[in-house]
């Protein structure tokens, strides 16, 4: 079963731009994913796209991608690994087909394409090279029958809608979901995710909509701080572990729909370099969920405010160390799934990129010099 996404859904609704209609909608695209992907409660290996590929074979795992869905690919990573016990590598699209990366042919490695539009070019031709080198290819795209879909031995249709944003946002949020469900789903295969593991995994995704749903508060507490941001010539955003993801994906939104720099760090890069940049001009983005990582973050934003640094953290609002280091908590909820949490932290960077740009006046759903899909190398 797929879902009947009408013409209807590519208007706007009385929204003012198709992004914020996107970031909208990503509580019922959640759900939707929730009834598509699970069934009678269990992963359904159907439809996210396990049954084609032979699971035994695969030695290694080649994740390629271009934009926003390269960066899906990266936090990909930090489940896949563990779950599967595979080593994961994540190339951009355009470098992976012309560097002759290390692959297994009779199917040993497996090459992951993410493509929300399924035609990007760079990800494209980099599945005709695998092909050629014997690998298996399986896809996470929102499109079927595309050039994507149509060349990889399997395909985990995102179903998450027309995305019509050049900014992605809902694709985004669902590709994580998607890899992570593929993640346990193979792992389930190869005996690696117990029912019990399996069960807490489902538990915990019946509840990711109402969280998400109050992550889209976080809207309001973004309208009323970006006064103080908004005409900043630069950002950075630092994060740690799944959050580090999401640090460069707050930076490429940022820099794609308000045209201001930004950066996206891993925290513990901050010491190599970008601190240097640290002044009190300088707006610091910071992800720090209640997680293993937390007090590390913390020291980081600490680090970073002792230059003068203007921190917005993005966090639990009941978090009063967070509260104590930050000018600015941008509330997100809090979930003990790494995957979720990542998704839900998605949220507040998005409002952040788009009210910003709209309060800068720029064009939000066909920023300059941009396209939906890359077509042409
Ligand atoms: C363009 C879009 C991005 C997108 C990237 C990859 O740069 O503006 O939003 O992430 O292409 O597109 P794909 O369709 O392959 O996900």
């Amino acid at each position: 079963t797929s879902i009947n996404w009408t013409p209807g859904s590519a208007e706007k609704h009385g929204y003012r731009h198709y992004m914020l209609k996107e970031i909208h909608e990503q509580p019922s695209v959640i759900s939707h994913s929730i009834e598509h992907f699970l069934k009678d409660g269990k992963l359904n290996e159907e439809a996210l796209g396990i049954t084609k590929l032979d699971l035994d074979k695969i030695q290694d795992i080649n994740i390629v991608a271009c934009g926003t869905a390269f960066i899906a690919g990266l936090l990909g990573k930090y489940f896949i690994e563990p779950l599967t016990g595979l080593p994961v590598n994540v190339d951009l699209a355009s470098e992976f087909r012309y560097r002759n990366p290390h692959m297994l042919d009779e199917g040993r490695t497996l090459v992951i394409a993410v493509s929300q539009s399924g035609e990007t070019a760079d990800t494209l031709a980099s599945l005709k090279h695998a092909k050629e080198a014997g690998c298996q290819i399986f896809s996470v795209c929102n499109v079927e029958y595309s050039s994507i879909d149509r060349i990889s031995d399997s395909t985990l249709l995102m179903n998450a809608g027309p995305e019509i944003g050049v900014a992605s946002t809902k694709a985004f949020t669902s590709q994580i979901l998607c890899l992570y469900l593929w993640a346990n789903a193979f792992a389930k295969q190869i005996g690696k995710l117990s029912p019990e593991q399996e069960n807490q995994m489902t538990q915990e995704l019946h509840s990711l909509p109402v969280h998400i749903d109050l992550a889209m508060n976080s809207e309001d507490k973004v309208k009323t701080i970006i006064n103080d941001y908004y005409e900043s010539p630069n950002f950075l955003y630092i994060g740690r572990g799944p959050s580090y993801p999401i640090a460069l994906e707050g930076a490429l939104k940022l820099k794609e729909i308000s045209y201001i720099h930004a950066e996206g760090y891993a925290s513990g890069e901050l010491k190599h370099g970008p601190i240097a940049l640290v002044d009190r001009h300088m707006p610091i983005v910071a992800i720090a969920p209640q997680d293993e990582y937390h007090d590390k973050s913390i020291s980081n934003i600490e680090e970073v405010r002792a230059r003068e640094g203007m921190v917005i953290g993005i966090g639990h609002d009941k978090d009063d160390k967070l509260q104590a280091v930050c000018n600015d908590v941008i509330p997100c909820p809090q979930v003990n799934n790494p995957a979720f949490q990542a998704i839900l932290s998605s949220i507040p960077i998005q409002f952040l990129a788009y009210h910003i740009a709209v309060k800068r006046g720029t064009d939000v759903d066909q920023p300059r010099n941009l396209a939906k899909s890359v077509t042409v190398e």
